[in-house]
């Protein structure tokens, strides 16, 4: 294959990468290597619900809608991210949480709405959502979050059974960071899962975000954990995938970025019911790490300048 186009034809699995709209209006190199390369596309931000509600009954699609329209326009498929998480939640909600004016039947419907309003907009036109994102922490726990908080544990099943009724052929997934090899965060999150097919809730996937770092070892268990899900009787895939490292840039820690890579998209093609391999965005230009990682960077596939890394060759070579 010439491009990962051509391999996600060849090799069955949906390449994708998040977009940044702004860049996706703004640079047409940026928008041609994305329609070039991919098969499937998350939005980046543009589907969060401080993106979506910034304030309270004021809709800005703008964004989502070009994330999907370009899609369509480009053969690629969606996945759409996220609908219940506790970050990038807008301020009236959180603030409304807070100061006790928004309580919890409250809440309840104004979550209700969320996912019947975004789904329903996008319905038919969205492969896979993130219906929840995050909702285990690293210690196993169930994440201390206002849904958790203010609803109980319920939300989960409530929010897969209403993104279900909104728009019943889209695929409904759990989707995590850590859980490629965190066993307390996969004890956990096999359980809630677990526990939703033994509710008959509308659960078909689960997302491994696949954030990882060259600093640490690769997670040799992955083939393993991602089967745990999948005997399960769930589809899978890597939905975020970068490989970061600590500044600068050598050749080794390209190499060793490339394999990292390069075993993460195999893990995906040698199981399969994993369906999808998404990198969180394809050029240095544009990635979330080095905003969020002190030190750390050059994760994606390509340079700054769209310019192939070995990752990318890496991953040409997956069969
Ligand atoms: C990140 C985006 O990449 C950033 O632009 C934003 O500022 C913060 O969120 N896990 C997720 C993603 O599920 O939504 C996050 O995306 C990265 C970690």
């Amino acid at each position: 294959p010439d491009n990962l186009r051509e391999l996600s034809k060849k090799i069955k699995v949906y390449i994708g990468s998040a977009v940044d709209v702004a860049t996706l209006a703004d640079d047409a190199g940026y928008r041609r290597t994305l329609n070039r390369e991919f098969t499937h596309v998350t939005g980046e931000n543009a589907m969060k619900w401080s993106e979506v509600e910034p304030q309270r009954g004021q809709f800005t699609w703008e964004g989502a809608d070009a994330v999907v329209r370009n899609a369509q326009r480009n053969d690629q498929k969606v996945r759409g991210h996220t609908l219940v998480w506790h970050n990038q939640l807008p301020e009236w909600l959180t603030a409304g949480v807070a100061d006790g004016s928004i309580g919890a039947p409250e809440l309840r419907r104004i979550l209700r709405d969320h996912i019947f309003k975004e789904v329903g907009r996008y319905r038919g036109k969205i492969r896979a959502w993130d219906v929840v994102n995050e909702v285990v922490d690293d210690d196993g726990k169930m994440r201390d979050t206002i849904w958790l908080q203010k609803l109980g544990p319920g939300y989960i099943a409530d929010a897969f059974r209403w993104a279900h009724e909104a728009d019943p052929h889209a695929k409904l997934y759990i989707n995590d960071y850590n859980l490629e090899w965190n066993a307390a965060k996969i004890d956990q999150t096999l359980n809630i899962v677990k526990d939703l097919k033994a509710k008959r809730v509308p659960i078909h996937g689960i997302g491994f975000q696949g954030h990882l770092g060259i600093q640490y070892d690769y997670p040799g268990d992955f083939p393993s954990v991602m089967k745990r899900f999948t005997d399960l009787g769930l589809e899978a895939a890597i939905t975020e995938a970068d490989v970061r490292m600590v500044l600068p840039v050598t050749p080794e820690k390209l190499a060793t970025q490339a394999d990292y890579y390069k075993r993460m998209l195999q893990t995906c093609v040698d199981n399969r019911r994993c369906v999808e391999f998404t990198v969180w965005g394809f050029t240095d230009a544009h990635s979330w790490v080095p905003g969020w990682f002190d030190g750390e960077g050059a994760a994606t596939i390509m340079d700054e300048n769209l310019v192939p890394k070995p990752a990318y060759g890496a991953l040409l070579s997956v069969r």
